[in-house]
């Protein structure tokens, strides 16, 4: 019997290593990973000289429907996803309105079914008010876990205080991910943006000592509750080094780093981009930056995810602080990691584990992942030495917008698969909308 797509003698990667391997996939999954020379199917494709990799997972992007659809939309953001690669997506809950109910979650997941290019989960967010509900709200369909603001941002998601964020790490079961930056600091200091009034304060007003008294609290409430939890865009060396030393301790923490965090440096970045490079947490100087970067060589970080966070051109043209905080992202997290592996920074197999891999066995998503026989058949193909600048015209965010303007980046993908549907050929869209509810083995 035929296969429905073979993907012929490709550099096949995973966390181990690679392989040259045709690929053979039947109803969505890959069935075979091998030598397949007699094997036939009715899609073939010859992808000698080519990676294929698994379809990356960002499991940190806002893509703001409802409420602020000018913004972004699941269509929009989905559609930037799979033409870089992303194949799975966690959607964060500051929508407006938040999603903090169990009525909220199936809107967002009705709104997504039929419209998602890629696949998608969406966090509930935790308030005072739904702490008892939350561990049940975690178990519903398309749920994908809970999302804590420990210090406000976008939206009006906020858990301040101690006591309600250990009702939170109280009720329910599953990893909890943590926006670390300390209320009551963030308050006092707000003065410095005003005052200053200009972007390069975000790292003065937004302090070092603002994300890491958070994320002390966190890591001290979660070894007291024993509640796993997984702290999000750490960005500072000091936090890096309170989590490493907390995984030495068997805390159950996982940590994300954004590649904004790895790339983009203080004062630098403010002055070519100025509001375009606020977001919170802000990014660094670079030894801030450096440090982090050891840290992911290190192992401190279990995945990268990209923070998709787009606002228009208009909205970040406010003076700052009135302008909002958070950068695109979606669709230059593969290729901005695997940028990091022409530099010899980072290694082809380092960025399945961080963008594939590593969000799969963390989160526990079923059948994602991996290459391998009896996974879905979510699946990027790039040729390594084809390097495309980063332009308005390729992006499909309704922000139209990207902090790497300018930048040739390589690792684009040339063919993207969602369950063994083609869905991006040559940068362009040629699918249906053919994402599905993430499923997890909890
Ligand atoms: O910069 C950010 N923007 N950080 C966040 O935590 C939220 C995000 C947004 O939704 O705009």
């Amino acid at each position: 019997m035929r296969y429905d797509l073979i993907i012929r003698d490709a550099e096949v990667w995973s966390s181990a290593g690679s392989l040259r391997a045709d690929v053979a996939v039947r109803g969505g999954v890959i069935e075979e990973v091998g030598s397949l020379p007699t094997a036939r199917a009715w899609e073939e494709v010859d992808a000698a000289g080519a990676w294929l990799l698994p379809g990356a997972i960002d499991t940190q992007v806002h893509f703001r429907e409802p409420g602020n659809e000018h913004k972004e939309d699941l269509e929009s953001g989905s559609r930037a996803a799979v033409l870089g690669g992303v194949t799975a997506f966690f959607d964060m809950p500051n929508t407006s309105p938040a999603t903090t109910s169990a009525e909220a979650l199936e809107h967002k997941a009705r709104r997504a079914a039929g419209r998602c290019y890629a696949h998608f989960a969406f966090y509930v967010g935790a308030t005072a008010e739904n702490a008892a509900q939350l561990g049940d709200l975690e178990l519903r369909p398309a749920c994908c876990g809970v999302k804590v603001f420990m210090g406000s941002s976008t939206g009006d998601l906020l858990v301040e205080d101690d006591a309600t964020l250990e009702l939170v790490l109280r009720n329910g079961r599953r990893r909890v991910a943590v926006h670390a930056e300390d209320e009551s600091r963030l308050r006092e200091r707000r003065p410095i943006a005003e005052e200053r009034a200009d972007p390069s304060a975000h790292p003065e007003w937004r302090d070092v000592d603002s994300a890491l008294l958070a994320t002390r609290r966190l890591l001290r409430l979660a070894e007291r509750t024993g509640r796993p939890v997984h702290l999000l865009h750490v960005s500072t060396a000091d936090e890096a080094r309170l989590v490493a030393e907390a995984k030495a301790r068997k805390v159950d923490v996982t940590a994300e780093v954004t590649p904004q965090h790895l790339i983009l440096y203080a004062p630098d970045c403010y002055e070519r981009l100025g509001t375009l490079a606020q977001m919170n947490p802000p990014i660094r100087d670079s030894w801030h930056q450096s440090a982090l970067r050891a840290a992911l060589l290190d192992g401190v970080f279990d995945v990268v995810g990209s923070d998709h966070a787009p606002h228009t051109l208009e909205e970040k043209a406010r003076p700052y602080p009135k302008s909002p905080s958070g950068m695109p992202g979606v669709q230059t997290l593969l290729p901005g990691l695997l940028n990091l592996c022409w530099e010899g920074f980072l290694s082809p197999q380092q960025v399945v584990r961080l963008v594939c891999e590593g969000p799969a066995d963390l989160f526990g998503i079923r059948g994602k992942g991996r290459v391998a026989p009896g996974f879905d058949a979510d699946l990027v193909l790039l040729d390594p030495n084809e390097g495309r600048v980063v332009e308005r015209s390729m992006l499909a965010s309704k922000c139209g917008w990207s902090p790497f303007e300018g930048e040739l980046l390589f690792g684009w993908p040339s063919l993207v698969w969602v369950k063994g549907r083609r869905v991006v050929a040559e940068g362009k869209i040629v699918g249906e909308p053919c994402g599905e509810a993430l499923e997890f083995d909890l």
